[in-house]
């Protein structure tokens, strides 16, 4: 296993103040994908856990979730599906709302993306409320997936994100 792949990502996240909002510190991956060798070592142990689960999807969340989840698919020799926000994708849609603490907010996924019984790992690449993941997960389930776990770069585990999915089917690099 990779021993110092925690220090190095927390070394290497950029926290920027008051992004999106005035209160809220943004962890910033950017740093962190433009380092080919952290970025592949990241691709690796986000996959690892899952090797030999025979995933034949990855689903990644829109849009931080595209970047990590495509690598991860290949690496775990499984298709690659984009969830996304609502209105985005040209084919025939089903979309999952969900409340956020003001207004509403959706995820969308063609409806044959997945088919019936295939195995499904969620990529993003922060685990927040849960919401988003949440609702990634009911989509999956509608098109008659299996969900076979989620994968996080980092948790803001104060949020209660992981108690929100079952800790159990949450694999996270570093939480907060
Ligand atoms: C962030 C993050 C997750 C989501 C997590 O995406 O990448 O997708 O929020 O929050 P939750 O657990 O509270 O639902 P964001 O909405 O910033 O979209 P973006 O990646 O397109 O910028």
């Amino acid at each position: 296993t990779d021993t110092t792949l925690v220090s190095d990502l927390t070394a290497r996240l950029r926290d920027v103040p008051d992004f999106p909002k005035p209160g809220i510190t943004f962890k910033d991956i950017t740093p962190v994908l433009a380092d080919p060798r952290l970025f592949g070592r990241v691709v690796n142990a986000m996959s690892a856990p899952f090797r030999g689960q025979h995933v034949t999807k990855v689903v990644g969340v829109e849009a931080r979730g595209f970047i990590l989840g495509a690598p991860i698919a290949l690496a775990l020799n499984a298709g690659f599906v984009p969830a996304r926000k609502p209105g985005k994708l040209p084919h025939r849609s089903v979309v999952e709302r969900y409340s956020l603490e003001y207004g509403s907010d959706g995820v969308e996924m063609h409806e044959d993306a997945i088919l019936q019984g295939e195995r499904i790992l969620v990529v993003d690449d922060v685990l927040a409320t849960g919401g988003t993941a949440e609702a990634t997960a009911k989509l999956v389930s509608r098109l008659g997936g299996e969900l076979v776990g989620f994968s996080f770069l980092l948790s803001l585990d104060f949020l209660e994100g992981p108690n929100r999915l079952g800790r159990e089917r949450v694999t996270t690099l570093l939480s907060f």
